[in-house]
């Protein structure tokens, strides 16, 4: 039993001391993390919530991470959101390590790229939807007319236009999550991220903001979406699913695992398969982007033999 923990343990070593890590990332991978260590200290306790975790997380995907209570998902996020700081380990945003950044410019980095959505929207009491969702903008840069187009796309996309003067008081938990992902994408970020978005909501509210962020990954593909999650109903719209236990990755669903998965679900009018037609596209695309490469490169090199 020790023998072959060790020996799974040498391969995992192996593997990764073949691989650079820089050159190693792929261009459509937004987020890398390696051998990720975070551990909390009280006193003379120590709390290890990350336990040497590797994942990666890609552009037009939505992953979804399942794991109980404790396991080290708010961590997780917290360390790609750049609220926190790791123990040790590494993470890649966009090939660079934000593990080196400042204070400050983890702050830049946190404003400019990431949206948080949480458990429970935090939205200003005082203030209306719409001014809700306008925060973040004004609070990073000018507002201009440009942007609050944008922000009447995205009360559209939540399907609150009729709701934008309304305070959060006077909206229901769903409709105040739906604002909360509108100002979470207010600032146009790149990476979103989801810390059990539907935890708070009933079965059919819940269907509606599951709904909606599969809906942000159809319509804006460059974006990139983590939601962590003890509930299993959310399997339902991923196109990647990591399961952690005790601060790691304890296992990866494979599209194949996932498809069955999902076929055994019922969809009803919730077409979730889709995404995985999306991404059969999405691959034809990146292939026929290759050929394009090759045949351009072999029309240079006829023309400069000639
Ligand atoms: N600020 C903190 N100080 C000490 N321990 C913490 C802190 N934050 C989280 N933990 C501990 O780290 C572990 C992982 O927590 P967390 O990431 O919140 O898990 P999850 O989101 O999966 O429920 C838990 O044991 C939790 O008690
Ligand atoms: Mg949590």
């Amino acid at each position: 039993m020790e023998k072959s923990e060790n020996r799974k343990k040498n391969l995992h070593k192996n593997q990764r001391n073949d691989e650079n890590p820089r050159s190693g990332i792929q261009e459509d991978t937004t987020i890398r993390i390696e051998d990720a260590y975070k551990i909390y200290k009280r006193g003379k306790i120590e709390v290890v919530a990350l336990r040497g975790m590797n994942c990666e997380f890609k552009r037009g995907e939505l992953t979804v991470i399942m794991g109980p209570s404790g396991c080290g998902k708010t961590t997780l996020l917290n360390m790609i959101g750049g609220l926190d700081r790791l123990s040790s380990g590494t993470i890649y945003v966009n090939q660079k390590d934000i593990t080196e950044l400042s204070d400050n410019a983890l702050e830049e980095y946190r404003r400019d790229n990431i949206g948080f959505v949480f458990q429970f929207s935090s939205l200003i009491p005082e203030l209306s939807a719409e001014e809700n969702v306008l925060l973040p903008i004004k609070l990073a840069s000018k507002l201009n007319e440009k942007k609050r187009n944008f922000v009447n796309t995205l009360f559209k996309l939540v399907g609150l236009q009729e709701r934008k003067t309304h305070r959060p008081d006077e909206l229901s938990g769903g409709e105040r999550q739906r604002v909360g992902v509108a100002a979470a994408l207010s600032n146009n970020p790149e990476i979103i991220l989801c810390d059990e978005p539907t935890g708070e909501l009933d079965s059919t509210t819940k269907v509606k903001i599951m709904d909606l962020l599969h809906k942000i990954v159809e319509m804006y593909p460059n974006k990139t979406l983590v939601v962590v999650t003890h509930d299993p109903e959310l399997k339902k719209i991923a196109d990647k699913l990591y399961y952690i236990r005790d601060g790691q990755i304890s296992h990866q669903m494979s599209d194949k695992e996932l498809y069955d998965e999902m076929a055994k679900v019922e969809t009803g009018e919730h077409d979730y398969q889709k995404s995985f037609r999306r991404r059969g596209k999405k691959q034809a695309l990146l292939e026929l982007k290759e050929i394009e490469h090759y045949i351009k490169d072999k029309i240079d090199k006829l023309e400069n033999s000639q």
